[in-house]
């Protein structure tokens, strides 16, 4: 079912969703894993599609931790809505973290979980939400996101995952390929 919700948003939306398919189980594990969202107090997710890490979110988090997933496209936020009533899903864009946090309490947050396409980005779009990544963190809280394997070798992939995170963070580290996933993929970690 959410494979084909999903087929639906890749013709309908195929600028911003940048996958063929949701991502796999291994990936969504390693992907919370090295966001270390069971230790998290204030956790963000940016676009959860279908909700693959949602799901892998929710089961990992602790009871009275914060998770708030923004999503830019509306028929997705819609069915992670649906499927995770217990998730607090907004219809925006990533950018907007800060907002919505503020809105609940919150000055920032611990970790965030990213399901974005930065490939598909232009270099301004790709500036605006790592800058506004990096200011809704709070000190020591961790950025994940991961890539396709072929991503670092596309230009703007390249430029997204070689160059500006580093320039931004410090430093970033790597997972192995998870090649359990279609396509294979990589997950990238930063902390502020
Ligand atoms: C590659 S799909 C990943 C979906 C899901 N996380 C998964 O791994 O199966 C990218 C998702 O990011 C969403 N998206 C794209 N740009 C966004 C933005 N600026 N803010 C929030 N979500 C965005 C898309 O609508 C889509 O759901």
């Amino acid at each position: 079912m959410s494979t084909l919700s999903f087929l639906k948003q890749v013709v309908r939306a195929n600028r911003s969703t940048g996958a063929i398919a949701p991502s796999g189980k291994q990936l969504a594990e390693v992907l919370t894993d090295m966001a270390g969202v069971s230790e998290a107090k204030v956790i963000v997710e940016y676009g959860p599609g279908t909700g693959v890490f949602t799901e892998a979110i929710l089961a990992k988090k602790q009871l009275d931790a914060y998770f708030l997933a923004l999503e830019v496209n509306d028929q997705f936020a819609e069915i992670t809505r649906e499927r995770f009533p217990e998730a607090h899903v907004v219809h925006d864009c990533a950018q907007n973290a800060h907002v919505y946090l503020k809105e609940a309490g919150f000055s920032g947050c611990d970790t965030i979980v990213s399901g974005l396409p930065w490939t598909l980005f232009d270099d301004a779009l790709q500036n605006e939400i790592l800058e506004a990544t990096y200011n809704v963190l709070e000190p020591g809280g961790k950025f994940v996101t991961f890539a396709y394997a072929m991503s670092p070798y596309i230009p703007s992939g390249r430029k997204f995952f070689r160059e500006k995170m580093v320039e931004r963070f410090g430093a970033v580290g790597r997972s192995k390929h998870i090649w359990k996933n279609l396509p294979p993929c990589v997950v990238f970690i930063a902390e502020k």
